[in-house]
């Protein structure tokens, strides 16, 4: 199918959509727009935002979420989204309660609305709300991170004795070993410190071959994705330990159909707050240089 073709019967070749086109594939036709080479289309829809009669036919989108702009009107103010990007916290204490399924999806859906490098879209997300998949999750989760701490403090201690170096990413995570060891055991005792008994965990997943950016991608769907839970009062925490254990075990992408050779940067937890946070907090001055 192409993927972009224009209606000549709609178009009055006002020309809107021709330096709009990020790939230069529109130009003036005789009777309408031409576009030059459908295959080249990006899939941005850029043109179809434009156009005051809607000519542009991109037919393996869905026409249906083509709808109209809600003006910069809408907007909310500076003010505003500054004090609710500051009023995101991590939360590190839940309700025992689940998440609406409709929730999660509006939560997907501002992933899916994120900018990717190219607009390739190569993300995929796992969403884990079970009880039983969360334990289970959890239990893998703390074995690979145990065994892992293991692996690095024997290194480190080889290393101090014999002067061999250690893996780079050792040299990194060396701070969480003692706590690795500690979770394990915490959580055979029911202190959750991985997720916090969070009900529900969202996992982005990527084929790095498939994007030209794949860490950026699952960045910025991931921050739209956690300031979406905020508005759907509830809360959430990145978890960069899942993210460590499940990269380095096949075994454990099976066991979430995540393909091997994907892979995932990035995953939070969510749930209802059983926290609320009085005062927004202090960060370190922004190193900027002005030119
Ligand atoms: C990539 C990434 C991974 C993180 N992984 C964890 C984690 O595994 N466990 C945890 O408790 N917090 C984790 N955090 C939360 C950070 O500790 C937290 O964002 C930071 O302390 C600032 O606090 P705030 O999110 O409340 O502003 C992670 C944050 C990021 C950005």
């Amino acid at each position: 199918m192409e993927l972009i073709r224009i209606n000549e019967e709609k178009c009055t070749s006002c020309g809107l959509c021709i330096p709009l086109c990020v790939r230069g594939i529109l130009e003036e036709g005789e009777r309408a727009a031409r576009v030059t080479n459908p295959d080249g289309c990006t899939l941005c829809g850029h043109c179809k935002a434009i156009c005051p009669v809607d000519a542009p036919e991109l037919p393996t989108l869905n026409a249906s979420e083509f709808v109209e702009a809600p003006g910069r009107e809408r907007y909310p103010t500076p003010d505003v989204l500054l004090s609710f990007f500051r009023s995101r916290r991590s939360i590190r204490q839940f309700k025992n309660r689940p998440v609406e399924r409709e929730k999660l999806e509006t939560i997907i859906q501002a992933g899916r609305f994120a900018p990717t490098g190219g607009n390739r879209q190569g993300l995929h997300y796992v969403v884990v709300n079970t009880p039983s998949k969360i334990s289970e999750v959890k239990r893998m989760t703390v074995d690979l991170l145990a065994r892992q701490a293991k692996e690095i403090d024997a290194a480190l201690d080889l290393q101090a004795r014999t002067g061999q170096s250690v893996p780079v990413e050792y040299e990194v995570r060396k701070v969480y070993t003692k706590r690795w060891k500690e979770m394990k055991t915490e959580m055979q005792e029911g202190i959750d410190k991985l997720f916090y008994h969070a009900p529900v965990l969202v996992a982005l997943h990527i084929n790095p071959s498939e994007s030209t950016s794949p860490m950026v991608d699952a960045g910025l769907a991931g921050m739209q994705m956690v300031l979406m839970v905020e508005s759907l009062d509830l809360g959430t925490c990145f978890c960069g330990f899942f993210v460590f254990a499940v990269n380095m075990s096949p075994e454990f992408k099976k066991m979430l159909a995540i393909p091997e050779e994907h892979i995932v940067p990035l995953s939070f937890m969510v749930g209802y707050p059983d926290v609320n946070f009085k005062r927004l907090v202090s960060r370190n001055p922004a190193r900027v240089t002005w030119y």
